[in-house]
């Protein structure tokens, strides 16, 4: 089947590697037909993880069943399903408390949690891809309903970026008629603003130098804050009282950067401890890793950020952290899209065949203006 191999920073090629097999009788293959390019991705394409060359991209998967494992008896042949990109076997001591996110037999000894083609996360192939094999299917595949296939850009939001908003939101604490103020306006971001005018927040704001996406966040209520005209921690205290905001998100991770453009692994969440205001709550899900030798300084070198927990600790603020447990949210996130409550496509700028992947990684990854999602179509032709 083809597939996006990685070959090393700013380098993917699509190219024919082996088929994937059931390979336990647990196992489900899905043809893939919707598979999305994520921010997370960026991370490693550019080379700033340890993903080994060879390997194959992809954890924002939907797809149709095409095989299944004799021990699979929910998920059928013929199945539209949506796959988490955590992968988690369902009866580990975490699975059995809905922390998917954190399953402790999906990955190497010693290390919860699991996804599929991602850095440290497992073994586990990638979905930009003609196929994918889903372990523990039963548990992990959930299936979508009968307008799966006319409305797949929705659905293919559930694998990974719309959940991950939602809890970003989830951990900040957010409450009806709160503030909440986002920091990124990617997808991430932008996901995190509709979780939030779902919820019935206030006032939502979210915070990039993107025009596209500010534009974005705009069409769906959220108050676009452009950090390009100035400082938005002012920008958010201005509106907010002097007060900041009751809650805040975290949307950006590891490579943000500061006011002059220079990479500050520490920018955003300082930003966040001064836009929410004291005892409100922060949910980070943009991502931060151990050690990042490409970093621009010892420090973040080492995983570690110059955090301003003085701030933090003297407002008594809290933050959660981490990667999104999606199962424990994407079924009613489902029900939220197929009841037509929301419509998270609304961020799709791309659909391009599996072929032309390199080219959605190269512009998605410059954040060149009108780049804000890519889905890659595997059955669609090149032009
Ligand atoms: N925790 C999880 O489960 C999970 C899941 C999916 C993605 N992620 C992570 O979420 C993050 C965002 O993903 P994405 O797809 O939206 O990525 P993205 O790179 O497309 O978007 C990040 C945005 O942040 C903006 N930004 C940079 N510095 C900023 C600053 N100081 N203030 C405000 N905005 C700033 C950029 O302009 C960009 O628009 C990534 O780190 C990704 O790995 C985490
Ligand atoms: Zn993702
Ligand atoms: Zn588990």
């Amino acid at each position: 089947m083809k597939a996006v191999v990685y070959h090393g920073p700013r380098d993917v090629r699509v190219e024919d590697v082996p088929d994937p097999k059931i390979e336990k009788p647990t196992d489900a293959i899905v043809r893939i037909t919707s598979t999305n390019i994520c921010g997370s991705d960026l991370h490693m394409y550019e080379g700033r993880t340890d993903f080994e060359p060879g390997r194959v991209f992809g954890h924002e998967n939907v797809g149709e069943v095409v095989e299944v494992g004799n021990a699979v008896e929910k998920v059928k042949v013929g199945d539209m399903i949506s796959a988490p990109f955590n992968v988690s076997c369902g009866h580990c001591s975490n699975c059995e408390r809905g922390l998917t996110n954190y399953c402790e037999r999906a990955n190497s000894p010693g290390i919860a949690g699991a996804a599929y083609g991602f850095a440290d996360m497992g073994p586990w192939q990638g979905g930009q891809a003609e196929y994918l094999r889903v372990p523990w299917a039963d548990f992990d595949a959930l299936r979508l309903p009968e307008d799966a296939r006319e409305r797949q850009n929705d659905y293919v939001m559930l694998s990974d970026i719309f959940p991950t908003g939602w809890h970003a939101t989830e951990m900040a604490g957010l409450s009806p008629g709160e503030t909440c103020v986002i920091y990124g306006g990617g997808p991430v971001g932008l996901m995190a603003a509709l979780s939030a005018t779902l919820k019935s927040a206030s006032q939502v704001f979210v915070v990039d130098r993107h025009p596209d996406r500010l534009k974005l966040a705009e069409e769906i209520g959220a108050i676009p804050i452009d950090r390009s005209q100035g400082d938005p921690v002012q920008q958010v205290k201005d509106r907010t009282n002097g007060i900041g905001a009751d809650c805040g998100c975290e949307c950006v991770g590891y490579q943000a950067h500061d006011q002059e453009g220079n990479e500050d692994n520490s920018a955003t969440l300082n930003a966040l401890v001064q836009s929410v205001k004291f005892t409100g709550r922060i949910g980070t899900v943009g991502v931060f890793i151990p050690q990042d030798p490409g970093a621009p300084n010892d420090l973040a070198k080492q995983g570690k950020a110059a955090f301003d927990v003085g701030w933090h600790w003297f407002k008594g603020q809290s933050m959660g952290h981490g990667q999104c447990p999606v199962k424990r949210y994407n079924r009613y996130l489902r029900s939220l899209i197929h009841e037509g409550k929301c419509k998270p496509s609304w961020i799709v700028s791309h659909e391009l065949p599996l072929e032309q992947a390199a080219e959605g990684y190269k512009n998605f990854d410059a954040r060149e203006r009108g780049w804000t999602k890519v889905v890659l179509k595997p059955q669609m032709k090149a032009a």
